[in-house]
């Protein structure tokens, strides 16, 4: 596990973009599981304004780690924060977004998408193997779209799951635990002091959370996990990193 800290959102976003460009180095399809909220919504900015014309785009093939079940143009839905804050900017060819259709029932949709993987995404142990899985934190200890009180959705045997928000009672399509712990590469992005609780008992005392916080059962069989953190959501670590 490597713990990358940053002073301000810009320099973890560069250095982000540095990780990135460093898959996609002599590789032609390379893909990638977007996370959904605020956080990527920054980066996806600034990929927007800083490297518009610098990352290889056509080489990278989108898909997500959750979504919402909203409407594509729905405010809620990741789809169209990516879409406003990046698909929109950089040349990206439609070919290689496989969106998750929030618009279809839930369950028909989970089993869509878990055929869909097994076509677009190259396979390691009879599960697709996505080359690089971008996760959010949730102040709940919550990741894709497996919340706390329904942690079991983790071990699900099924490449993906239909989680529900605990408070909105909102339907989610996530990718289930074996996916995201098939990747060839984690990365967590997280910003905030509302997360330092969390990114504490996470990364400093993993094992007892593990039961409680779906974020802390990521653990890729690559060995393979980074967390980019700015120094808000670092504050309570006590680590030398
Ligand atoms: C979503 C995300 C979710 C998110 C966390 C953190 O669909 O909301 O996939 O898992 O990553 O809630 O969200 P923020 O980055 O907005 O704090």
């Amino acid at each position: 596990m490597e713990i990358k800290i940053f002073d301000d959102l810009a320099s973890l976003n560069e250095s982000f973009t540095i990780y990135l460009k460093e898959i996609l180095k002599d590789r032609e399809r390379v893909t990638v599981a977007l996370s959904g909220g605020s956080t990527p919504k920054s980066l996806f900015d600034y990929w927007a304004q800083h490297h518009k014309n610098d990352i290889d785009w056509k080489s990278l093939f989108l898909f997500w780690g959750d979504e919402r079940c909203v409407a594509p143009t729905d405010e809620q839905s990741n789809y169209k924060m990516t879409k406003d804050h990046l698909l929109d900017h950089v040349a990206i060819p439609e070919k290689n977004i496989f969106r998750i259709k929030g618009e279809n029932d839930p369950d028909t949709e989970a089993e869509r998408y878990s055929t869909l993987l097994q076509m677009e995404v190259e396979m390691a142990a009879a599960v697709p193997s996505f080359d690089l899985v971008i996760l959010g934190l949730g102040d709940d200890g919550h990741t894709a779209s497996i919340f706390p009180y329904e942690i079991n959705l983790w071990e699900n045997a099924n490449l993906c799951v239909v989680g529900t928000h605990p408070d909105s009672g909102q339907k989610r399509v996530s990718l289930s635990g074996k996916v995201i712990n098939q990747a060839q590469r984690v990365a967590f992005l997280v910003t905030g002091a509302a997360k330092a609780e969390k990114v504490k008992q996470i990364i400093e005392s993993r094992e007892e959370v593990a039961a409680i916080y779906p974020a802390a059962k990521v653990d890729p069989v690559s060995r393979n996990l980074v967390w980019f953190l700015d120094k808000e959501a670092a504050r309570l670590l006590v680590g030398n990193y």
